[in-house]
Formats: structure tokens, sequence, C-alpha cells
């Protein structure tokens, strides 16, 4: 049986951190707007949106961001890249999970459009954040939560299975 609820499932199940990728390929602008659309539609405290985007499709810039972090050298071979970003003054509380629910969409809007993505770490690394700061003109109080370098997958990443109905608590603990 086929139905939206079902290719909701699929993806989610399919979905994996992609680090191999085919390069010299570009993404279509259309394409990158309905990965960026889907990052909007995620859900936040209070509806607060406290997240801003920086596309970056500028490879001197990849590359810059390659150079200095340590886990996401994928950057030199993924025609784009997605920063996300948190306004902490737009929501003090939440900003973190919020701005991590709109990367979970970023990641499985990929899967669905048959691209491929990871999570590379900026924040909580003091050092990491600062410097992706300054390399794109960041504002003191924007904090980067991460960089998702996005290509095509040279599909040899594959997803894990992570079930583990012992972790599954019914009523109580
Ligand atoms: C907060 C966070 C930080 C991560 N940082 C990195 C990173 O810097 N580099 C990297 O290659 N993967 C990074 N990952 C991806 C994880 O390694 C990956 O999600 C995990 O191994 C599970 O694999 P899967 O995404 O294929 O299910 C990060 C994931 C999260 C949630």
């Amino acid at each position: 049986m086929e139905n939206s609820s079902n290719t909701v499932l699929s993806v989610i199940h399919k979905r994996k951190s992609v680090r191999e990728f085919k390069k010299g390929k570009t993404i279509p602008k259309e394409t990158i707007d309905t990965i960026v659309k889907a990052a909007f539609a995620a859900p936040s405290a209070i509806n607060l949106q406290p997240w801003h985007f920086i596309v970056i499709d500028e490879r001197a810039i990849l590359n810059a961001l390659a150079d200095d972090l340590p886990y996401a050298k994928m950057l030199y071979s993924t025609p784009i890249a997605i920063v996300v970003c948190a306004d902490t003054q737009a929501s003090e509380l939440y900003w973190e999970v919020d701005c991590a629910a709109a990367t979970q969409n970023i990641l499985l809007s990929v899967e669905a459009l048959d691209l491929g993505a990871v999570w590379t770490a900026v924040y909580p690394q003091q050092k990491r954040v600062s410097f992706v700061q300054k390399l794109l003109n960041i504002p003191e109080n924007i904090i980067p939560l991460n960089v998702i370098p996005i290509g095509y997958p040279a599909n040899t990443d594959k997803p894990k299975d992570k079930y583990k109905p012992q972790k599954v608590h019914v009523n109580k603990w």
C-alpha cells in the first residue's frame, strides 16, 4: 500500500549520514529552495522560529570550511552546504532544540530528493563557532549550530538499524 505516510516513513528509515559524494554536479536552485522550505516547516517552542540558514555554493568558502572543521572534510566534494544558525535572543531557552528540529527536516528532505547530507558539528565547540562566525560574517548573537554538506551520494553509505526494544519503556521506566 503506497500512501504519503508510507513515503514519509520510508524516507525516515532510509536516511543516513552521507560522507562519500560524486564530484562535480551542481544542485538546481529549485531543489535548494525545496530543502530550505522544509527547514522552515520545523516545529519550534512558542513558534519563535529562532533559525537562519546560510546556503553556501562558493567553492572557496566550502574549501575554507573543510580546511578548519575537523570532521567536515566532505565539504571538499559537495556542491553546497547549509549552515543552520540560531538567533539566541529570539529564543533564549529553546534555540538549540528548535534548530535541531530544522536540521532534521533538512536531512530528511535531502534524503527524499535522492541527495545526501551529514550533520557536522559546530556548536558547542567554541573554537569552531568562532571560526565559522568569522568566516561567514555571522554576528555574535547568532550561533552556527552545524554545517550540512549536501551533494549527490556515491551510494556507499547505508542506513543503520538502531532500533533497540529494550530502550522502550511502557507506562513507567
Ligand atoms: C549533534 C551531531 C553532531 C554530529 N557531528 C558530526 C560531524 O562533525 N561529522 C560527521 O561526519 N558526522 C557527524 N554527525 C553524524 C553522526 O555521526 C551520525 O548521525 C551517527 O553516526 C548516526 O548515523 P546515521 O546518521 O547514518 O544514522 C553528527 C550528528 C549529530 C546529531
